[in-house]
């Protein structure tokens, strides 16, 4: 599986650790900046992350900030990404269980990393049980109507 992967300079270093850690548990990624830690605005890196989600080059992707709020918030603005911050991991399972969601935000000043590194494995392992929950992601394309 590929991940497409980013973060602003709140992030930098735990997308460092979170790209060597994937990488040693089989996961392939793509890096989509920043490249380090200055000062960075966090949608221009979840507009390249959305947009590897969208065209297909990746199957999920990764957004770091300082809170993961930014970043979820930004890329929930994009029709088809349906993105989850997570501090835990049941929330990380259930977000790809029963919201499909492509997009994991975390917060790097919320958890450390070896927390991230479970919550990670979780979202990435888990896979959408449809039934139901279609029919309600479903309505998430409903919401502008
Ligand atoms: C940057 O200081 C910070 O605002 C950003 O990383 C993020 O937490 C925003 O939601």
């Amino acid at each position: 599986m590929k991940i497409a992967i980013g973060c602003d300079h709140g992030g930098f270093e735990l997308k460092q650790h979170i790209i060597e850690y994937l990488s040693g548990e089989g996961y392939q990624t793509v890096d989509f900046g920043s490249d380090g830690a200055d000062a960075s605005d966090y949608p221009i890196f979840a507009k390249k992350v959305t947009a590897a989600i969208l065209s297909g080059e990746c199957e999920l992707g990764i957004l770091i900030c300082g809170t993961g709020i930014g970043m979820s918030i930004a890329a929930n603005k994009v029709d088809g990404i349906r993105a989850a911050v997570c501090g835990e991991t049941f929330s990380a399972q259930m977000a790809r269980a029963h919201n499909n969601a492509n997009i994991l935000a975390l917060g790097a000043r919320v958890i450390g990393p070896s927390l991230a590194e479970v919550i990670v494995d979780k979202f990435a392992s888990t896979t959408f049980e449809g039934g139901r929950h279609a029919r309600r992601v479903g309505l998430y394309d409903t919401m502008n109507d």
